[in-house]
């Protein structure tokens, strides 16, 4: 895969220091070892305009291609990275959150308590993960092999 990406851990504690984010650095070495070009990488606090500010930063500024969140898709009062991206994303991709989930649920049916959503804004695809390293790691495994189709996609390519 021949993009970049940005990459965001969204967390309250990871922000305040008080736990360290392996989530976000996991994330990272997955992209990097599938060819992205990670440009930046950055910790923000469950905060609705905060995740907002960061998306639109990360799609319209630096212009990455793929850029990715990890954390906050849950139930927690606190958990607000789905509706942050909803309200910055110009399309949802409903698809990508549901090849998500089946290939957790297999893992564990927890699964089905992750909201995470995926979209497009302008040429930058938005990708929510949940926050967990582990679950970071399984739902990105999920769908990394078909983003490079859909990245080329969003750039206006055409099927191969
Ligand atoms: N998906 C996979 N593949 N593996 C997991 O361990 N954990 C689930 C779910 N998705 C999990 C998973 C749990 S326990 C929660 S609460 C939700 O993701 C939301 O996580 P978040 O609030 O950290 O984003």
């Amino acid at each position: 895969m021949n993009h970049t990406a940005a990459v965001y851990t969204i967390s309250d504690s990871c922000a305040a220091g008080k736990r360290q984010d392996t989530s976000g650095p996991r994330v990272r070495v997955m992209l990097e070892e599938a060819g992205c070009r990670v440009i930046h990488a950055a910790v923000v606090p469950d905060d609705q305009p905060a995740i907002e500010a960061a998306l639109i930063e990360a799609a319209d500024v630096l212009g990455a291609d793929l850029v990715v969140t990890t954390g906050g898709t849950g139930l927690s009062p606190r958990d607000v990275t789905p509706e942050a991206t909803a309200a910055v994303v110009d399309r949802e991709i409903p698809a990508i959150p549901q090849a998500m989930l089946w290939a957790s649920l297999a893992i564990t049916p927890r699964a089905m308590l992750s909201r995470a959503k995926a979209g497009t804004r302008g040429r930058s695809l938005i990708l929510n993960l949940p926050g967990s390293e582990k679950a970071a790691r399984e739902n990105l495994a999920a769908v990394l092999d078909t983003l490079d189709h859909a990245l080329a996609m969003l750039r206006g390519g055409g099927h191969d």
